[in-house]
This record gives C-alpha cells, sequence and structure tokens, in this order.
C-alpha cells in the first residue's frame, strides 16, 4: 500500500504534503470549507473553484435528519452533497460540547460514517473546553481515548480515521495523549476544543498547545487544527506543523456582514473600498456589496477566495523557504498574534530540528526574526569554529586588515564569522544597515561565546560610533575594542 501522507517539501515546522484518501488526493496545508447538510449558502459542487480539495460536513446532522439519513444510507455521502472529492465528517463531538449531549454512541456514528462512504471518519470524541479543572480534562481524556481505541479496531478500511488530541489547556496531557494516539497509529490527527481558544484571541496559548500535541505525534503526521477558518493565523499554524484547517467562517462571517481578509475582518457596512482582487471584489464596489440582494453570497465567495490566496501563498512561501517571514508579517495584524508569534520562537529550538538545514535567503522583518531558527541553529554552532592569532571583527573591510590573521565579519542577528563565508547560506541574509537592540544583543552574545570559545585568539572588535550597546563593556574585556574612525584615521 502506498503511503497515506507523504511529505514533499519542509520550511520551520511547516510542510507540503500529499495525503491520499478513497476520492482522491489533497495537497496539504489546505482548508475543508464546512458544509452544513441542512442550509448550503454556495453549493458544495462549485467548492472547487475557490480551490477547494476536501469538504468537511457533520455525520451527526445526517444521522439525525431522516430525509438526510435515507439518502446518505441509499446514495452514499458524495451524492447527498453532490461532491465528487474526498469529504470528511465530524462526528457530533461539536455538538456535544456545545449542547452537553447527543442522543447517538461512539459505535453507531463510527458505523453511520463508514456506511455513508465518508472518507475521514472523525469519533465520539470529547471536546474538553479551556481552563477546566485537571482532574476532568484528564477524566474526559480517559474516554476519548477508549472511544478511539474501540475506532481503531472498528475502522481497518480503505477509509482513514482521525483521532483527536484533547486535554483542555494542559500541555503534560495534550503531549502524553498526542503520544498514545500514536501507538494507535490514526491516519490523520486533529488537535480538538481550541475554537474557545480562537474566540478569544488566546493565541500564544495556542501556539504552546500545538507545539505540545506535535511534539508528542510523529513528524510525518498529519495534524488537522479542528475549528481554525480564519486565514489571518494559518500560516502561523502551519508553522508548527498544522496541515488541515476547516472553515465555517467563510459562512458564518457572511451571515453577519463580515469581509475577512488576511489582516483580519471588516463589517461590510464599514467598507468604503473593497481591498481585493477576487472575481466578486472585482465585479463590485464597495457600496453595490453592501445593497446588492445575495449580500451574503457575495461575501461567502469572496470570504471563500480569500481564504485559498492565503493558503496558495503559504504553499509558495515554504517551496522558497520564506515561511516564517510571511509569519512575521501576518502575526503584526494584531497585538494578540503578535504574541503568538513569541510564543512561537520560544519553541525556536524544536523548529530548528525541523527546519530545512539550507533555505532561501533570511530576510530580517523585525525584532522577533533575531529569535528565528535559523539564528539559533548558528548560535550552538558556534564550538566548529577555531581560532588562533590575530583576529579582527568588523562589519565593513577596515584599512590595513590585511594584516591580521583572520578576518571575521560581524553581522547582526547572527554574530561574527568568517569573512569567506558572507555569501554563504544563512550568512548571505538581508538585514537593515542598522541593527535594532534585539539583533544587536543576539549578535555580540554570539561574539562574546566565540570569544570564549578561542582564549588563544587575540580579537580586535571595529564598533561603528553609533552602535551604542551594554554588551560592548563585556566585550571591551575579551578584545580590543576600537572605533572604525580612529582606525581609519591612523
Ligand atoms: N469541532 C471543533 N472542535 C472539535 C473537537 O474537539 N472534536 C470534534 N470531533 N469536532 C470538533
Ligand atoms: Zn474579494
Amino acid at each position: 500500500m502506498s503511503v497515506i501522507f507523504e511529505i514533499l517539501d519542509k520550511d520551520a515546522g511547516g510542510r507540503i504534503g500529499k495525503l491520499r484518501t478513497p476520492h482522491g488526493t489533497v495537497e496539504t496545508p489546505t482548508v475543508m470549507p464546512v458544509i452544513n447538510p441542512n442550509i448550503q449558502l454556495i453549493s458544495p459542487r462549485t467548492m472547487k473553484d475557490f480551490g477547494a480539495e476536501i469538504l468537511i460536513t457533520n455525520s451527526y446532522i445526517i444521522y439525525r435528519k431522516e430525509e438526510l439519513r435515507k439518502i446518505a444510507l441509499e446514495k452514499g455521502l458524495h451524492k447527498l452533497m453532490d461532491f465528487d472529492g474526498p469529504i470528511m465528517t465530524d462526528s457530533g463531538s461539536f455538538q456535544l460540547s456545545v449542547y452537553g449531549s447527543v442522543e447517538v454512541t461512539n459505535e453507531e456514528i463510527l458505523g453511520f460514517q463508514q456506511k455513508i462512504g465518508s472518507d475521514i471518519i472523525v469519533p465520539l470524541d470529547i471536546p474538553t473546553p479551556p481552563d477546566v479543572h485537571y482532574k476532568r480534562a484528564e477524566e474526559e481524556l480517559g474516554i476519548t481515548y477508549e472511544r478511539l481505541e474501540v475506532a481503531r479496531k472498528f475502522i481497518q478500511g480503505e477509509q482513514l480515521l482521525a483521532g483527536p488530541v484533547q486535554g483542555s489547556t494542559y500541555l503534560d496531557l495534550r503531549e502524553k495523549a498526542a503520544f498514545q494516539l500514536r501507538n494507535l497509529k490514526f491516519e490523520v490527527y486533529p488537535l480538538g476544543a481550541v475554537v474557545p481558544l480562537m474566540e478569544t484571541y488566546r493565541y500564544a496559548e495556542l501556539v504552546d498547545l500545538v507545539a505540545a500535541s506535535k511534539k508528542g505525534l510523529s513528524p510525518v503526521s498529519p495534524v488537522h487544527l479542528f475549528g481554525a477558518g480564519h486565514p489571518m493565523m494559518f500560516s502561523l499554524a502551519v508553522a508548527l506543523g498544522c496541515d488541515l484547517f476547516d472553515s465555517a467562517a467563510y459562512a458564518l462571517y457572511a451571515k453577519d456582514g463580515r469581509y475577512i481578509t488576511v489582516n483580519g475582518t471588516y463589517h461590510v457596512e464599514k467598507l468604503n473600498y473593497l481591498p481585493c482582487f477576487c472575481p466578486i471584489c472585482s465585479k463590485y464596489t464597495a457600496q453595490e456589496l453592501k445593497k446588492a440582494d445575495n449580500r451574503e453570497e457575495l461575501l461567502g465567495k469572496h470570504n471563500l477566495y480569500a481564504t485559498f490566496a492565503e493558503i496558495r501563498l503559504i504553499k509558495q512561501c515554504i517551496k522558497d523557504g520564506k515561511l516564517l517571514e510571511l509569519v512575521e508579517k501576518r502575526c503584526r495584524s494584531h497585538p494578540r498574534l503578535l504574541e503568538g508569534l513569541k510564543k512561537l520562537y520560544t519553541h525556536s529550538h524544536w523548529l530548528e530540528q525541523l527546519d530545512p538545514a539550507t533555505k532561501g535567503t533570511y530576510f530580517y522583518c523585525g525584532p522577533e526574526s533575531s529569535s528565528r531558527p535559523e539564528i539559533l541553529r548558528f548560535g550552538k554552532r558556534l564550538e566548529r569554529f577555531s581560532f588562533e592569532g590575530s583576529v579582527l571583527i568588523r562589519t565593513d573591510p577596515v584599512k590595513g586588515e590585511g594584516n591580521y590573521d583572520q578576518i571575521l565579519n560581524f553581522k547582526a542577528p547572527f554574530g561574527a564569522f568568517p569573512v569567506e563565508m558572507e555569501e554563504v547560506y544563512p550568512f548571505n541574509a538581508e538585514v537593515p544597515k542598522f541593527p535594532d537592540y534585539e539583533a544587536l544583543s543576539t549578535a555580540l552574545l554570539n561574539t562574546l561565546k566565540l570569544m570564549v570559545l578561542n582564549p588563544k585568539a587575540e580579537f580586535t572588535f571595529v564598533c561603528e560610533k553609533e552602535s551604542q550597546h551594554p554588551l560592548f563593556e563585556e566585550i571591551s574585556k575579551n578584545a580590543n575594542l576600537v572605533y572604525r574612525e580612529a582606525l581609519e584615521n591612523k
């Protein structure tokens, strides 16, 4: 049997992959538009026109409604939905989290999803909300685990089975749950009960939670972030290793008159211009869109276009090794997302292990760029350099540098490295001429480390007049610190 998930390209924790299902192969990362079997704002058949490769719907809604259940059992899910590509089905767990109970058992809903021909089946997991008592999170996790064990024995054919990772906001429970599920070998791993975190902009906690879950899972398993549908946070989640998203947002937002962009959401009533070039926004003015009889449908379509445009951009960035630069840009659209970005880089040691050793040129995008995995990697590899004799550290060539045994280039946020390597990745980085405080801090700390590692070398550090930093005092204890001007005028 061919592998179900194949990874083709990687950048940071993100990847481009192929997921094989009975109704065809899907390229990830991607978003599954949520189709409500009762109300269809946009016909599933046309979803491919927006870029959708796979849909998700709720098997519990179909199961509960006689007319729908009958068609699904007689003709199959794909005929009912009028879509011939892959369809994932949820189990009713979401209803369980909203209403507290459902009128179906795990076995019943699994059997139903299997019979109607779902491509990705979800068991009846318990979505434990954030911030509950540890004991409750632990107990519910135990029930979820038992149900998933049953599901794994039950579903063994062509259809894919998802194993949701729960554990509320407890990182140890998330990692443990993920690690246990890994042994049951699910084809897809959704991270569950994160909707309340996203609704309240708790992105920093979301980052920790995704990272903890990912650390427990196999790095080659596909991961679905359940209920994530706003494109402004896709790149952040992809960088952490999420491959699948599902969006009800395109329709729910349209119903409320909300217009999605990668930088946040506008209420259509407040828009004077349409900042997008999708077919809808090219055809209508803001005034026309507001007044259109089919406003909800038009907004839903724009929301889908905006969602899939971001997915394509993310994939291109992965190809180019530029994913983290996109994440840094996107996370500047909301202070709470910026917290998420800072949190992402607290996991740089882990990301560094996943990040390709060479990739596209590093571009400095702001203070957070100083904590990227590439910079951390350089810091870890300083031991590889060994110097003796007179060593000059400078940013640009200086007069008389030929008199030194070794010349090092100083480039923030890296630090000092042999000048012969300046065109080599990652030292070919594009950085501002005048580094900010964070970049200079990282570079000076790395340089100090290099000096301590090479006690036999005699360092001269050429400093620019405008460079101010408390660490220069420390540098002066380990090197002969001179101003460029003083050297040039000699
Ligand atoms: N939809 C949103 N969150 C969840 C979850 O945790 N589990 C399931 N099955 N569906 C969801
Ligand atoms: Zn548009």
